[in-house]
């Protein structure tokens, strides 16, 4: 792939899309293997820099990269020398002159990864910033229902929950409108951007809608999302249990979508909140074969923008 990093899925081409794909597919058929590494990226450095808190994207980032072979370093923020007040630019500049080949990031300000991306010579995975964008879950997304449906172009997908400060909802909106699904957003009008507006000022098409069991009729996929109270300043909700009643993903409202709906999260679940406990865990739900399918994606990420010409 003809590319240095990943900050977000707008500017990228459906050809670049399928090609993580199908690497993610000869990933997971390594993951398979009985010893499931291979020599790939060996002397490549991976260095894990998290601003923020994170369970999934970091272990997987951290499995792909050994699984490839590299080196691999995660660093906290909380526990390295930005709690000197050394700025963003002056750590990335140290860890590349440490080595670093690829860092991957997580922030809470938005537009860090893209500040990065100007200022070291190797890669930079965005691992989600802000409100922003989470590229590497989107794609894990996209290919979780390419692998159930085989492809993704006419789904119904819709996405329900505090749309408003979700960067997954935002970095699945271009995947997903790139790969042909029709998206269809949900939540209370507080939690969804006042200006969401789908195909306006270059956005992507999507439809809004504040009745979420009118948005079921005739879904492939749902999927929820977390209430994010760290990144909540103000009333959004009058109550969390008026919130449960009109958009918990719940047994009898799932009725309502296809018969082989797939239920998905990106994690971390609210259980009782978004999501009833029944759904998350029942016959429906792939937020598992998510967490999973994250450490191939990821490993595909790592081998394409890495510049190696090496064969997997
Ligand atoms: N989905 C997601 O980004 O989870 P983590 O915060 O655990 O990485």
């Amino acid at each position: 792939m003809n590319r240095r990093h990943l900050i977000d899925l707008d500017d990228f081409s459906m050809d670049e899309i399928d090609q993580i794909m199908s690497t993610t597919d000869s990933m997971r058929e390594v993951l398979n293997r009985p010893i499931s590494r291979v020599p790939t990226l060996r002397g490549v450095t991976v260095v894990n820099m998290f601003y923020e808190a994170s369970t999934r994207t970091r272990v997987s980032f951290e499995l792909a990269a050994k699984n490839l072979s590299a080196d691999t370093i995660s660093v906290t923020a909380s526990a390295s020398s930005v709690t000197k007040q050394e700025s963003l630019v002056d750590t990335m500049r140290t860890l590349q002159a440490l080595g670093a080949d690829v860092i991957v990031v997580r922030h809470s300000e938005s537009g860090s990864p893209h500040l990065i991306a100007q200022h070291v010579a190797g890669s930079v995975i965005n691992a989600g910033d802000g409100w922003h964008a989470h590229p590497t879950q989107a794609l894990l997304d996209l290919y979780t229902m390419r692998d159930r449906f085989g492809s993704i172009n006419g789904l119904k997908v819709v996405i329900v929950g505090d749309i408003l400060h979700s960067r997954v909802a935002r970095s699945n909106l271009w995947a997903l409108t790139k790969a042909g699904a029709g998206v269809v957003l949900v939540g209370p009008p507080t939690l969804l951007p006042v200006d969401a507006c789908g195909g306006c000022s270059g956005m992507p098409q999507f439809e809004v809608e504040y009745d979420l069991d009118r948005a079921l009729m005739n879904a492939d996929v749902v999927m929820a999302l977390r209430i994010q109270r760290e990144r909540q300043d103000g009333a959004y909700l009058p109550s969390l249990r008026e919130y449960i009643q009109q958009y918990q993903v719940n047994e009898e409202r799932l009725k309502r979508a296809n018969a082989n709906a797939l239920v998905m999260h990106p994690g971390p679940i609210n259980e009782g909140v978004e999501i009833a406990p029944d759904v998350a865990y029942g016959g429906q739900s792939v937020i598992e074969a998510q967490v999973t399918n994250g450490v191939a994606v990821r490993m595909a990420l790592l081998y394409e923008l890495a510049g190696t010409t090496r064969e997997i």
